[in-house]
């Protein structure tokens, strides 16, 4: 009897690892808009962006929409914010885009994952 109530222990810890497994795959998914906000607005990203309005940058939406269904789109994004590359300006001139700053990868995949959502 004893062996059986383990037995049926570990089959219920089964079922519990894998519901843990879906959830944490679920929350690596899910984007913390708040958190988001808050390293765009530390990095001075909104001096340049609006989430609607084109400033000396496009507007966030206008990125989604031209990186929607793009599957490079998150690479492609995150070599833009780490590597200071061109940007070209409204007025024409060049210069380094500004080179994002974040306590880690977590911090700015939620952010890409984020502008690539507006
Ligand atoms: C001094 C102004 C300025 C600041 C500050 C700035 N950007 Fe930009 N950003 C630009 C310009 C100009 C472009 C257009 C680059 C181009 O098309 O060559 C751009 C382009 C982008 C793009 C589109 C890239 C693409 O491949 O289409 C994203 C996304 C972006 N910026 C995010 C950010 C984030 C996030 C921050 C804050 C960490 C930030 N920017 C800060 C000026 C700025």
């Amino acid at each position: 009897m004893a062996k059986l109530k383990s037995w049926s222990e570990v089959a219920r810890g089964g079922v519990l690892a894998l519901g843990l497994v879906l959830a944490a795959h679920g929350a690596q998914a899910a984007i913390d808009v708040d958190a988001a906000k808050e390293t765009a607005r530390q990095n001075n990203c909104f001096k340049c962006h609006g989430m609607e309005k084109a400033k000396d940058g496009p507007a966030w939406k206008a990125v989604a929409a031209k990186y929607k269904g793009k599957p490079e789109a998150f690479e492609r994004l995150t070599k833009h914010l780490t590597t200071g590359e061109k940007a070209k300006f409204p007025d024409g001139h060049e210069e380094n885009h500004k080179i994002v700053k974040v306590a880690n990868q977590a911090e700015l995949k939620n952010l890409i994952d984020w502008i690539l959502s507006l």
